[in-house]
């Protein structure tokens, strides 16, 4: 066989192979097979030296042609096989598919309800405050007027630390505090944790939530207290929300009272949740004790105030018929996701 012959059928298998390739890796074996440094092409262009002028110059062509020929093809198919492969990717990404649900997280239920107390308070005017859980006996029972001999001071009711300090066991430490560093007007609300050492059970806990207020000026009255507390109650019960006062004690405040509204389950008929009386207590509330401006070095016949607290738990269970204060504190996902 001469070699122009041979060039031929190196030509004609390189097009069976060529036409039988199917993936990328079989044209890099032909590639290396018809182009590579030991190729057959470059064998024969290599042996063409030792020939004559003539034939060697129409051989030399023939083989580069050829060559030349297949380097193309297989540019030709490569680019085929690569646009073959984005074209599978593509077809794999079925858009009909359901798209995957983001699981947004979302606010604690006693941090909405705090949030929504918030928010009505800062329509009416008030600022938020914060102050520290750790507190003196100053600023937690003595400035507030309550005596040494209070049951409230006993170590059962407080968690005392180290003698000095004692973890809060009501927010109301935050009313001296605010009123030890500006004058009047002030007008304020203070969430927050608090801590007494309960036993735990389904309506006790030791640490739980409270937000107090205050709101202090040269002729704020019991009316504003009045007016203010039934307001706050209308928006977040419900317009048609009744309120009821009832005496009370609390040595902070004179006259004190606790703030009841019309059963929100029954609409104050009388049921299970309100033991039958048509109310709940949600407050207590007051006059600032004329003591406690004392304490704090306000002038009392300048000024006058009230202040009120309450817990933020027990208006969250009423709100949304929560029955165990466990439940806030466990982490269960399965009770938190109702509440997004
Ligand atoms: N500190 C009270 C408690 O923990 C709640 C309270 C009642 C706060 C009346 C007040 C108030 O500011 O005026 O039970």
């Amino acid at each position: 066989m001469d070699l122009f012959e041979k060039i031929e059928n190196i030509k004609k298998e390189f097009e069976k192979n060529i036409d039988e390739c199917l993936d990328a890796k079989r044209l890099e074996e032909i590639r290396t097979l018809y182009l590579g440094r030991k190729s057959e092409f470059t064998q024969i262009l290599k042996s063409l030296a030792s020939l004559p002028e003539e034939t060697r110059r129409e051989l030399g062509k023939k083989a580069n042609d050829c060559k030349n020929y297949a380097a193309s093809k297989i540019e030709e198919l490569a680019k085929q096989l690569e646009s073959r492969s984005e074209d599978k990717q593509r077809a794999s990404l079925d858009v009909t598919l359901p798209g995957i649900i983001k699981k947004e997280g979302s606010l604690h239920p006693l941090t909405q309800t705090i949030s929504r107390i918030s928010d009505i308070f800062i329509s009416l005017g008030f600022a938020i405050a914060d102050g520290p859980e750790i507190e003196t006996e100053f600023y937690n029972f003595e400035a507030l007027n309550i005596p040494l001999d209070h049951p409230s001071r006993d170590a059962f009711d407080t968690f005392y630390i180290q003698g000095k300090y004692l973890l809060r066991s009501h927010t109301s430490n935050v009313q001296i505090r605010i009123m030890r560093e500006t004058e009047p007007p002030i007008q304020v609300i203070m969430p927050g944790r608090v801590y007494r050492p309960d036993a735990v059970d389904a309506s006790h806990s030791f640490m739980f939530h409270q937000v107090e207020g205050l709101m202090v000026d040269k002729k704020i009255s019991f009316s504003d207290l009045k007016g203010i507390l039934s307001i706050f109650c209308r928006s977040m019960f419900g317009e048609k929300t009744k309120t009821r006062l009832r005496p009370h004690f609390f040595p902070f405040t004179e006259p004190s009272v606790e703030i009841d509204i019309s059963c929100i389950m029954c609409s104050g008929k009388g049921c299970r949740v309100c033991s039958g009386s048509g109310w709940l207590e949600i407050m207590g509330a007051g006059m600032v004790n004329p003591k406690v401006f004392k304490a704090v070095g306000y002038d009392n016949e300048k000024y006058k105030g009230f202040a009120f607290g309450m817990g933020v738990e027990r208006i969250a269970m009423l709100s949304h018929g929560i029955d165990d204060i466990r439940l806030f504190y466990e982490n269960d996902v399965r009770f938190l996701r109702q509440f997004v």
